[in-house]
């Protein structure tokens, strides 16, 4: 049976067109994926998923503008001057963009640039991972690059998205000191929305209590959340197999009853949906994180998310 289901473009199809509303791409428009050098655009697949989102009136998210993994693996970009890479840059927002304006609702502008303790603290106060945009542009690059990405989509929604940014902690008040900083400029940065990953350990996770708290704070300085790659991992949980999915079904429940109960929660969209194709057996090793089985079929946690919803 499994290997039928594999080559059943139909089964996914179906599936992933009635349980689900709004679409994101999980690899095809990072920059190495869909630009992997000057002149060469790979719209390929990304043109597929937005077609496949329009034909079933989904709405999409673009992931991710900027961002240090997934970069041309060739070092196009690392052999610029500091100005062509500016330039680059803007190119690479304003042709992506520009390409997709009004098909691709929401944009991930701007992930994971922020490390608790990371290698620059900015003058604004938040605490900056190393990359290569950071290094060629300095540390306005982010304000810089939502400025571009406004120009070039002016009614796309835009979002800051980070890991480990959930509850309340270091991270989430770097996050939330970000915000505030683009709204407070002379002239304030459109920036929308925060993105929670949230790719989850069901044996120890962010208190519910806490998100919330952290979501209405952000709600705060006007902005929306969402959360954006939820996936639970079982593998640390102690018990049977069917007990840990019974805590898997839980945790789906208590976290996306954060966003069900809040109004300034917008979305939540999860990181695939059969156990079958999941990003976590190859980056944190082989686990059951998601809603379907290897089957295609409900798992607990499906009923969790559904019963959040149904609320
Ligand atoms: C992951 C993809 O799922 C993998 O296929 C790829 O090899 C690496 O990236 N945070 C993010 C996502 O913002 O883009 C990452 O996606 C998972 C972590």
């Amino acid at each position: 049976i499994s290997n039928k289901i594999s080559d059943d473009f139909s089964t996914y199809e179906k599936l992933l067109s009635t349980q689900f509303s709004y679409l994101t791409p999980e690899n095809a428009a990072k920059w190495g994926p869909v630009h992997p050098h000057e002149d060469t655009w790979n719209f390929g697949p990304l043109d597929k998923i937005v077609d496949f989102a329009e034909q079933h009136g989904m709405e999409v998210k673009g992931h991710a503008l900027i961002w240090f993994m997934q970069l041309p693996q060739n070092d196009y970009l690392e052999n610029l001057s500091d100005q062509e890479f500016s330039e680059a840059v803007k190119n690479h927002i304003f042709t992506l963009m520009g390409r997709y304006k009004g098909r691709i609702q929401a944009w991930d502008v701007v992930n994971e640039a922020i490390v608790v303790n990371g290698a620059h603290e900015a003058d604004y106060g938040v605490s900056l991972r190393d990359n290569i945009f950071l290094q060629k542009m300095g540390e306005d690059y982010i304000e810089q690059v939502y400025r571009w990405a406004h120009q070039a989509d002016p009614k796309a929604k835009l979002i800051y998205n980070d890991f480990g940014n959930e509850g309340l902690g270091e991270k989430s008040d770097q996050v939330y000191k970000l915000i505030a900083h683009l709204k407070s400029r002379k002239q304030p940065v459109a920036i929308h929305e925060v993105g929670m990953q949230m790719h989850l350990d069901a044996s120890s996770y962010a208190n519910p209590a806490d998100i919330v708290a952290n979501m209405r704070r952000l709600e705060d300085l006007g902005v929306t959340v969402n959360i954006s790659e939820l996936d639970v991992q079982l593998k640390n949980l102690s018990g049977s197999q069917a007990q840990k999915l019974a805590k898997q079904k839980q945790v789906y429940f208590d976290i996306v009853s954060t966003c069900v109960h809040e109004p300034a929660c917008t979305a939540v969209t999860f990181w695939g949906f059969t156990d079958r194709h999941s990003w976590i057996d190859s980056w944190m090793g082989p686990d059951d994180p998601l809603l379907f089985d290897e089957d295609i079929l409900p798992k607990p946690a499906y009923y969790g998310v559904r019963n959040a919803f149904l609320q």
